[in-house]
Order: structure tokens, then C-alpha cells, then sequence
């Protein structure tokens, strides 16, 4: 089925033809998730989806798995996790990144425990904070039966081969929607949705794609052109930005000096080392407190718009009045406290260099 690119239909018209296959072969294949419920089994909570598909979003399934269950043992409904501290949920999060979603999840939180309950419609989900179109589709399909168009980027792939789909990505996502739409069925939309994208993580892989064993094989587009491993074609990336900062290791008494990062900018509400804020400029301004310093090394980590470089400074005795506000963690109990990837780093290099 051809959408845009080059010419050639695929043999089996597809709509309902594919959605029936992909059924079929997820019914035989669902991979078994800690969220997921398999099919004919009951409806999972919508607490449960709506979590794991946040956790999910950028991030793979094999590093939500320890978060969705930490995460559903201390707060195992809603209402704990809207009554939880903020500082306690963004240090559970630590390590999944992209903190946005954490503030975001809190928001969504605490407004569905004033609701009641999660809305079971798509647009009721929307309408929550900080629910964006992708997770209001996933939780109205997958929690509540809903026929919703779920796109993520297992699916962008498996749409974009089925229908040869040639325009770069991003600017294909419309196009891959409307075909993702044309074949969702009716009913079982949360099975198809899944399937779509177990299909995407197993079998119709970004690097050779396993085409002998995918269900959709008969009615796929770049399959019979040839080459769908080339697909989906990706806009060339722009070549980050390096930002140089530094972030400061201060030291007393067996415990570390750390901070509150401020709650809107990168890594808001995160607990972490006291910077020269290199999310802002990174103009590298002063040490910010008296006492003997050395370096302690550099840590590098990339984040989505650009690559970090920070210099690691190390004081082991400041001088107490010129300290900046903050609380003393003790040292041997820092992997307690939940600092954001790129300040763990720099923690375990402070602790080798000490
Ligand atoms: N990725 C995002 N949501 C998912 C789900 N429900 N199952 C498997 N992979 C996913």
C-alpha cells in the first residue's frame, strides 16, 4: 500500500487483512511484560498502563522494568503516588531521565486522584496534565479496549515498510498516522497497538529485519520493493552542541554538599552537586565556596540537544561560611540519593579520586 515514494502495491490489499495477521501472531507471540495483561486474560489497571507507558517513552523495556516495580511497591494505586513528596518521586526516578516526565506524572497524578479515577476516553486522558497524544491513545486502547491510533516509534517503523512509506521522517509522521489509522481495527485496539510494537521490537527490526517470520510480510510495500530495511528514512541529524560546565564535589565530615536543582530548567527538582549552571551558559563562573580545590576529572554525558562536558572540581575541607544552601548527604549512602545520570558519574569519579 503506497502512501508516498516510489511506485509497486503490495500484493494483498491491506486494512483489515493486516490488523487480522498482526492479531493472530500477537495472540501466538505477545511478549510478556510486568504491565502487560496477554490476551484473554482482564483488563490491566489503568494505573499500571498509564505508568509503564510514561516510563516507556524513550526509554527501553529492559531498564523500565526495575523502575515499574519499585514504583508500583511504594505507591502502589494513584492516590499513594499523588500524595507522594515531590522530592521522593523524582528520586525514584533517577536514571530513567527525560525529568519532565516525572513533574508530569506527579501533575497527572494528583489530578486523577481529585477525579476519582482515570477518564476512559481518549480525549478525557488528554485533557489530564502533562498527558500527551501518544500516552492518551496507549492507556484509552490498552486500559480501556478504546480505538485509538497509538504511534511510537516501533510502529512508525513497521507502518512506514508496510505502506513504503519514503519521506523522511519526522517530516512522514502525518503520513504514517493516517496509514497507522487506516488498519487499526475496531475492536481489540490496545492488542493491536501492542502487537504493532512487539512486532517492531523482535521482528521487523531497524537493522535486518526478520521478514521469513512477520505476519504482514504478504502485505507489506517495502518488502516487495526489496529493501525495508532502508525504511523509515531519517532527516540527517544536526551534530550536537558540546557545553562545558563544572560541578562541584564539596566535602565534610564523611558527607557531600548537595543541592535542590531549581524546579522548571534541566533536571528541575532533581537532588544534585552544585554547578555553575551549564544548563543556562556555562560560562564556568567561580568555585562557589572557599577552601582548597583540585580537579577531580571530567564527566561526559549526552543529553538530547547537546553533549556535557564537566569538570569536576573537589574540596574537602570549605570553609563553612561561604557554602551555598544545601543539605550534607553522607557519602557512603549517596547511591540513596537519587541523583539525576549525569551527577552519579560524577559522584563515583569524585569517590575514586578521593
Ligand atoms: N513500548 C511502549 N509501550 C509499550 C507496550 N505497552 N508494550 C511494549 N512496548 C512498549
Amino acid at each position: 500500500m503506497q502512501a508516498s515514494g516510489e511506485t509497486t502495491s503490495p500484493p494483498v490489499p491491506v486494512d483489515t487483512a493486516a490488523s487480522t495477521a498482526l492479531l493472530a501472531w500477537y495472540d501466538a507471540h505477545a511478549r510478556r511484560l510486568p504491565w502487560r495483561r496477554l490476551p484473554g486474560e482482564a483488563r490491566q489497571e489503568p494505573y499500571r498502563v498509564w505508568l509503564s507507558e510514561v516510563m516507556l517513552q524513550q526509554t527501553t523495556v529492559a531498564a523500565v522494568g526495575p523502575y515499574f516495580a519499585k514504583f508500583l511497591e511504594r505507591w502502589p494505586k494513584v492516590q499513594d503516588l499523588a500524595a507522594a513528596d515531590d522530592a521522593d518521586v523524582m528520586a525514584a526516578w533517577a536514571g530513567l531521565g527525560y525529568y519532565a516526565r516525572a513533574r508530569n506524572l506527579l501533575a497527572c497524578a494528583r489530578e486523577v486522584a481529585r477525579l476519582g479515577a482515570f477518564p476512559d476516553t481518549e480525549a478525557g486522558l488528554r485533557a489530564l496534565p502533562g498527558l500527551g497524544d501518544y500516552t492518551a491513545a496507549a492507556v484509552a486502547a490498552i486500559a480501556f479496549d478504546q480505538r485509538a491510533v497509538v504511534v511510537d516509534a516501533n510502529v512508525e517503523r513497521v507502518v512506514a515498510r508496510l505502506f513504503a512509506i519514503h519521506d523522511p521522517l519526522p517530516g512522514a509522521r502525518p503520513a504514517i498516522r493516517v496509514a497507522t489509522d487506516r488498519i487499526t481495527p475496531d475492536a481489540r485496539a490496545g492488542d493491536f497497538a501492542q502487537g504493532m510494537m512487539d512486532l517492531g521490537a523482535t521482528v521487523c527490526t531497524v537493522k535486518a529485519p526478520r521478514c521469513l517470520l512477520c505476519p504482514l510480510r504478504p502485505h507489506c510495500a517495502a518488502f516487495a520493493q526489496g529493501a525495508p530495511e532502508r525504511l523509515p528514512v531519517k532527516a540527517a541529524k544536526k551534530a550536537k552542541p558540546v557545553r562545558k560546565g563544572r560541578a562541584f564535589w564539596i566535602e565534610r565530615a564523611g558527607a557531600v554538599l548537595l543541592v535542590q536543582r531549581e524546579g522548571r530548567g534541566m533536571l528541575g527538582g532533581m537532588r544534585a552537586l552544585p554547578d555553575d549552571g551549564w544548563s543556562a551558559k556555562g560560562d564556568g563562573s567561580g568555585v562557589p565556596a572557599r577552601g582548597e580545590w583540585r580537579s577531580g576529572g571530567v564527566v561526559r554525558h549526552g543529553f538530547t540537544h547537546f553533549d556535557l562536558e564537566l569538570q569536576l572540581m573537589l574540596c574537602a575541607a570549605p570553609e563553612l561560611a561561604s557554602l551555598p544552601a544545601g543539605e550534607w548527604w553522607p557519602v557512603s549512602d549517596i547511591e540513596a540519593a537519587g541523583l539525576p545520570t549525569v551527577f552519579a558519574k560524577a559522584a563515583r569519579l569524585a569517590l575514586a579520586e578521593r
